[in-house]
C-alpha cells in the first residue's frame, strides 16, 4: 500500500511538473540532497568536504567542466542508483551523471548548484565469466582497469585506446578501438546492459530479451534512456600485441600525409589486425608542427607490410616505441601523454578517403590555428585522422546493427577529431570561436570537393554539432520512439539535461 502511494505520488507530481521544471522556484535539489544524506550519509558529499572536492574535479579530463553541484552522491551499487533516480524524480531535482569524466563539454557530465552530481566512482565491478567469454564491467572503471584485469588471462576487450578514458561514455557513443577493424564499434561487443530505468526499475537488456529495443538504442544513443550500472562485454584473445608511437618532424609532412592516405585507402582494408592513430600536433607559438602515429598490430608476429609507409626506408621516424607488449602495459605507459586538468575542446569531422581531402584538411587546420591562436598561452592543437574500414562497419551490421547506421557503401572513411588544449580560462571564448570557424572552413572545403561524409561521431563532437542528425532518419525516429516508451516523462531528458539528447535532435 505504501509502495502504491509512493508510485501514485511519483506519477502525479511528475506528469504535472517535469515539463514545467524550469518555472519552479523552490529547490528540489535541496530536498534531494537532504534525502540522500539521511539515507546514505557516507556516500553523499556536501560542498567543503574532501569527497566533494575530489568528485567535482579530480576525475575529469578537462578543467572546463569542473562543476559545483548542490551535493555529490556516490552510489555503491545499482540499488543505490535506483534510490537516487526515484529521489530526483520525486523532488524534481535536476542531476548530472559522470563516468570517466572525459567528455569536455560543460554541463554534459557535471551540474551547478541547480542539481546533484551522480558519480560512478564506486561502481567498479570487474568480473570474468566462468567460461571467460564475457567480462562484467561497472561504469566506474577506466579502460586501463579493464585491460589490467584481463591481462593475466591473455584476454582483452574492444575498448578505448587511452587508459584513463571512462568505460560508460565511450560505450554509449559507440567506441573506436585499436581492434575495431576486426570487431566493429566497442558497443557492438556489449552482450548485456544492466541499467536503471526512469521508474527506478533495474533491468537487464540483451539482443533477444524483452528489452532488445533498449539494447539496440544503448549501442550509440547516449544517456537519454537509462543509467547503465553494468556492461557485459565480449572478451577477445589478445595477450601481447605490437604497439607504440612513432614521431616524425615537419620536413617529413608530405610523406607522412601520403602514408595516412595510403593506410586509410589500402593498408587498413587489407589487414584488419592493423590500426593507426595518425595525429598532427601544432604548437603555433613556436611555429612547430609534429607528426605522430600510434601503430597497432594484433598479433605476436609483427607484420612486414602493414606499416611500411611509416618506417624506413620510406619514412624513418625520429623516435619509435613500437614493440611487443600487452595492451594493458601500453595504455599504462602512455597515460601520462594525456594529462588531466588542462582546458580542452573537441570538434569532429568526417570525409571519404582521398589524398586531396587529407591535404586540404591539414592545411586549413594548421593555417587556422596559426592565424587565430598563436598568442594563446600554452596552446596545443591537434587533428587526428581515424581510418574506418568497411570491415569495421560490416562487423557492426552483422551483430544486430546500431543506431549510428553508418553507410557502408561509401567506406572507407576518415573520422577526424580536432583537439585544442590551453590553460587560461580567459582564452575559452577565443579558442571556441576559432574551433567553430576552422571546423566550418574545413567542412565547406570538403563539401565543395564532394569529399564530405555524413556521420559525426558523438564521442569526438563539440557542443552543438548535429550528432543524431547524422544518423539515418529512420534510426533517429526509432531512437525517439524507444526513448518515449521507456521514459515518457522525460526524466533523462529534462531532469538530466546534460549530454546528447535524442528528443532534442
Ligand atoms: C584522452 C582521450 C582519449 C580518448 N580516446 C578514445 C578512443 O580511443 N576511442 C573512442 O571512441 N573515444 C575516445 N575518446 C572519447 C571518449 O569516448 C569520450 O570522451 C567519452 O565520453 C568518455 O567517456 P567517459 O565515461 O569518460 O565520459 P563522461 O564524461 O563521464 O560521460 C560522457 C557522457 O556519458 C554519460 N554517462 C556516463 N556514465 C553513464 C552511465 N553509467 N549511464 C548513462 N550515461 C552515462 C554522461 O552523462 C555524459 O553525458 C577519448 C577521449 C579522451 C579525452
Ligand atoms: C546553473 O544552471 C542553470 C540551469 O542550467 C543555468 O540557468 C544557470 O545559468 C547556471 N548558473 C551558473 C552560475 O552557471
Ligand atoms: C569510493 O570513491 C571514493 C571517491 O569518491 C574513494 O575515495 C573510495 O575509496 C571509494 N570506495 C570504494 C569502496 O571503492
Ligand atoms: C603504402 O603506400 C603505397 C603507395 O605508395 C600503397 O600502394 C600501399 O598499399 C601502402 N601500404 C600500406 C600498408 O598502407
Ligand atoms: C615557420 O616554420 C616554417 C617551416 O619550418 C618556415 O617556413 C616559416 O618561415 C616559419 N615562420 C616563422 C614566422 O618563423
Ligand atoms: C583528442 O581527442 C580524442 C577524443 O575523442 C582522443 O581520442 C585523442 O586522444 C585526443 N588527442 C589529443 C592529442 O589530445
Amino acid at each position: 500500500m505504501q509502495r502504491l502511494t509512493k508510485i501514485a505520488l511519483l506519477l502525479f507530481t511528475s506528469v504535472f511538473a517535469v515539463e514545467n521544471v524550469v518555472a519552479r522556484s523552490i529547490g528540489g535539489e535541496d530536498v534531494a540532497c537532504a534525502t540522500l544524506r539521511l539515507r546514505y550519509p557516507s556516500f553523499t558529499f556536501l560542498p567543503g568536504s574532501a569527497g566533494y572536492t575530489y568528485e567535482t574535479t579530480t576525475p575529469y579530463w578537462s578543467a572546463t567542466v569542473y562543476s559545483t553541484p548542490k551535493c555529490v552522491f556516490v552510489p555503491q551499487n545499482a540499488q543505490h542508483v535506483s534510490f537516487a533516480i526515484t529521489t530526483f524524480t520525486l523532488t524534481l531535482s535536476k542531476f548530472a551523471v559522470r563516468g570517466g569524466g572525459h567528455m569536455p563539454i560543460p554541463g554534459y557530465n557535471g551540474i551547478n548548484d541547480s542539481g546533484v552530481l551522480l558519480s560512478s566512482s564506486n561502481l567498479t565491478t570487474l568480473s570474468l565469466a566462468k567460461d571467460k567469454s564475457t567480462v562484467s564491467v561497472g561504469p566506474g572503471n577506466r579502460w586501463r582497469d579493464v585491460y589490467a584485469y584481463l591481462k593475466p588471462s591473455g584476454l582483452a576487450a574492444v575498448g578505448g585506446r587511452v587508459g584513463h578514458v571512462g568505460v560508460p561514455g565511450l560505450l554509449l557513443g559507440g567506441g573506436i578501438s585499436f581492434y575495431s577493424s576486426q570487431y566493429g564499434f566497442a558497443s557492438d561487443n556489449v552482450v548485456k546492459y544492466q541499467c536503471v530505468l526512469a521508474t527506478g526499475l533495474i533491468i537487464e537488456a540483451t539482443a533477444t530479451n524483452a528489452y532488445s529495443d533498449l539494447f539496440w538504442a544503448l549501442r550509440g544513443g547516449g544517456n537519454s534512456f537509462c543509467i547503465v550500472t553494468r556492461f557485459d562485454l565480449k572478451t577477445i584473445a589478445s595477450s601481447n600485441v605490437w604497439v607504440g608511437i612513432a614521431q616524425f618532424d615537419q620536413s617529413q609532412a608530405a610523406g607522412y600525409l601520403d602514408g595516412v592516405y595510403n593506410f586509410g585507402k589500402y593498408g587498413a582494408p587489407a589487414d584488419p589486425k592493423a590500426a593507426i592513430i595518425p595525429t598532427i600536433l601544432a604548437f603555433p607559438s613556436a611555429n612547430l608542427t609534429i607528426y605522430v602515429a600510434a601503430k597497432f598490430y594484433d598479433s605476436l608476429e609483427d607484420s612486414p607490410s602493414a606499416f611500411k609507409n611509416f618506417t624506413a626506408p620510406k619514412l624513418a621516424p625520429v623516435v619509435d616505441s613500437y614493440s611487443l607488449q600487452s595492451i594493458s602495459d601500453y595504455v599504462a605507459s602512455t597515460d601520462p601523454l594525456q594529462p588531466l586538468g588542462l582546458r580542452q575542446e573537441f570538434r569532429t569531422l568526417s570525409s571519404v578517403v582521398d589524398r586531396e581531402a587529407v591535404q586540404l584538411t591539414h592545411d586549413i587546420f594548421i593555417a587556422g590555428v596559426a592565424s587565430k591562436l598563436s598568442s594563446v598561452a600554452n596552446l596545443q592543437a591537434s587533428i587526428t585522422f581515424q581510418p574506418v574500414t568497411k570491415d569495421f562497419l560490416l562487423h557492426s551490421s552483422k551483430t544486430g546493427g546500431n543506431p549510428q547506421g553508418v553507410d557502408v557503401s561509401k567506406a572507407p572513411f576518415f573520422w577526424m577529431v580536432e583537439n585544442w588544449t590551453w590553460t587560461d580560462p580567459n582564452d575559452d571564448a577565443r579558442v571556441r570561436a576559432a574551433a567553430d570557424s576552422i571546423t566550418a572552413e574545413i567542412n565547406s572545403a570538403l563539401a565543395a570537393n564532394t569529399f564530405g561524409a555524413k556521420y559525426l561521431y558523438m564521442n569526438d563532437a563539440g557542443p552543438g554539432q548535429p550528432v543524431f542528425q547524422s544518423y539515418p532518419t529512420e534510426n533517429l525516429q526509432r531512437l525517439k520512439a524507444i526513448r518515449t516508451k521507456y521514459d515518457p516523462l522525460k526524466v533523462y531528458t529534462n531532469l538530466l539535461p546534460g549530454g546528447w539528447k535524442v528528443a532534442n535532435a
